[in-house]
């Protein structure tokens, strides 16, 4: 896909959606297994803004905590993340999920700043019905840019880590499962919202046969 072709798929799927949400593509699309575009400023900024407020929307709608652009068909490197928390304390606790607030990222990377990995139950909105255990370095380091072209290098932990890397991971065509512990795999419908509330997955994984980190 040329530069010219990001500006045209996303102006199309604009005046398709309108003021809607956008349809979210689901695993098996091509689309999900491509690694993205880097942005390079193909929108003027009103277009960049009129497709961000469309990912904030759709996420929030789903409900997600993260959505990338290739999960709305777009094979370019922005993913928008925002997460209020979930009103469970020892569950928040646990995982460290402290709120995230709003945020778009533009071409990032992640590199893990130690060996530790955690592992904890996620799902996608690409993958919709299912979550599964995924160890992911606890912490990383952040690189990329704002939707203003500022460019940020922090590090993040817990919980908003797991999220900035399942979203930058979208943007190499990797979906969380490539990384899950397989046998960990629930139904959302089932056991998936069983297992979803147990803080650290001891049980799913002495039940299942998976190993934690
Ligand atoms: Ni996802």
């Amino acid at each position: 896909m040329s530069d010219v072709r990001v500006r045209e798929q996303v102006l199309r799927l604009l005046e398709q959606v309108g003021s809607g949400l956008a349809p979210i593509v689901q695993a098996g699309d091509p689309v999900l297994r491509a690694v993205a575009l880097p942005y390079d400023g193909e929108l003027v900024p009103e277009e960049l803004d009129a497709l961000l407020a469309l990912m904030f929307r759709t996420m929030a709608a789903a409900p997600g905590v993260g959505l990338a652009a290739p999960q709305i068909g777009l094979g370019v490197a922005l993913a928008v993340v925002q997460d209020p928390g979930v009103g469970l304390p020892e569950l928040e606790a646990v995982r460290e999920r402290t709120p995230l607030a709003p945020r778009v990222l533009v071409n990032p990377r992640y590199s893990p700043v130690d060996g530790r990995t955690v592992g904890f139950y996620e799902g996608c909105l690409s993958v919709e019905g299912y979550a599964a255990v995924v160890a992911r370095h606890h912490g990383v380091n952040l690189v990329g840019w704002d939707e203003r072209g500022r460019p940020f290098d922090e590090v993040l932990t817990g919980w908003p880590a797991r999220i900035v890397q399942h979203e930058t991971d979208h943007l190499g065509g990797t979906l969380y499962l490539d990384k899950a512990e397989i046998r960990s795999l629930a139904a959302s419908a089932g056991w998936g919202g069983h297992w979803a509330l147990e803080p650290v997955p001891r049980t799913a994984a002495a039940e299942l046969g998976f190993p934690l980190p």
